[in-house]
């Protein structure tokens, strides 16, 4: 069994220059679709999972279900995190669980809706990584809130974010401050707001520069060069599969989602981690949606759970092409959590920023 830390991932996709998806897991269906594609195409997997996915399925659940992918993938390396924890508690937990990284979200309070001040963020993501990093367990954090730079909405339709209107500052992740807060807290990853949110609706339109702030993210970069960056609500909402859940009795209207090419522009600018949720979940509705539409007299739920596989995997082996995920699964030699202690308390992984 191949369980890593994200900081080992991320520190080997900065060595050779790729990015690594990081999918949202909730069931087998999914946890399946991501391994197979991973061994298809030789790429080390960021499997999630979020506060939703923790109530749909409950944590000891989804660990098993994660720690079985492990056992019948032992040579992909694994990372198991926690997306959007939203309290050092949560964090514990989760650590206590045997997960391999975990976010602290000190962006919003831990009702995840409430925007809170840069102190308090702080304050909870130093507390998770003294706690983290000594158990071998690496950190995220997060600097900015996600919201539409179109509408100043950070739709909380989907999981977390903040409610009501938020204001340009607060939705881009500013470059000095990101360093403060590096510095501060030694996180192994920052996420940042660049313009993405969580969800389906993203986008009225094909996102151009003022709505989807790629620049910004380049500046961030050059200002910490050597953190690693991570885009949440990084879905590209798939236009083929909105037709075919259009097509089958789905009601979703116009909405676009984050361009691969433009991902792949923050990749080459730092950018290693990369959420998706949506974009499995679009294709396992659109999937499940044309089975029964076109086989009424089914009833067997595995065999539309088995095209939802499909139809998912597929997406995976796309993004792991795309982001140059692929082939780097066999070039890492895992490295113990008990290592990874070893590590950070000798220095050797401290954050350096000027
Ligand atoms: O953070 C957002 C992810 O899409 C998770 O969503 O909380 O509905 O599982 P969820
Ligand atoms: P999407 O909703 O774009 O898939 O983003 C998922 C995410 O950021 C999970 O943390
Ligand atoms: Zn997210």
């Amino acid at each position: 069994m191949a369980l890593i830390s994200l900081r080992q991932l991320l520190d080997h996709a900065a060595q050779e220059g790729y990015g690594v998806p990081a999918f949202n897991v909730n069931n087998l269906e999914q946890t399946r679709a991501i391994m197979e594609a991973a061994d298809q195409t030789n790429s080390p997997v960021i499997m999630q999972a979020s506060a939703g996915a923790r109530k749909y399925a409950g944590a000891p659940f989804l660990r098993a279900m994660m720690e079985a992918a492990m056992n019948e993938f032992p040579h992909i390396p694994v990372v198991v995190h926690q997306d959007h924890g939203m309290s050092p508690a949560v964090c514990q937990r989760s650590i206590q669980l045997g997960f391999s990284s975990v976010m602290m979200d000190g962006s919003l309070g831990t009702d995840g809706k409430t925007p809170m001040d840069y102190d308090y963020n702080v304050q909870v993501t130093r507390q998770v990584v003294d706690m983290a990093h000594a158990c071998g367990v690496s950190v995220e954090g997060e600097l900015g809130c996600l919201g539409s730079l179109e509408t100043g909405e950070a739709g909380e339709e989907d999981g977390s974010g903040a409610a009501g209107k938020l204001t340009h500052d607060q939705m881009l992740t500013d470059p000095e401050e990101a360093a403060d807060f590096v510095k501060a807290t030694d996180v192994d990853a920052l996420a940042i707001a660049c313009g993405t949110s969580h969800g389906a609706y993203k986008f009225t339109r094909p996102p151009t520069g003022d709505i989807l702030d790629i620049e910004r993210i380049k500046a961030i970069h050059a200002r910490i060069p050597s953190t690693h960056l991570v885009m949440h609500g990084s879905s590209s909402v798939p236009q083929e599969w909105l037709q075919v859940i259009n097509e089958f009795g789905g009601e979703i209207p116009e909405t676009y989602g984050v361009p691969v090419e433009q991902i792949q522009e923050g990749i080459r600018h730092g950018v290693r981690k990369v959420n998706i949720d949506t974009d499995l979940r679009l294709a396992s509705t659109g999937a499940v949606r044309r089975f029964l539409a076109q086989n009424p007299s089914e009833f067997d739920p595995r065999k539309f759970l088995a095209v939802t596989m499909v139809a998912m995997k597929d997406i995976c082996i796309e993004r792991f092409e795309a982001f140059g995920t692929a082939g780097n699964a066999d070039k890492m030699s895992a490295l113990s959590l008990d290592a990874m202690t070893g590590r950070y308390s000798s220095g050797e992984l401290t954050q350096t920023v000027k």
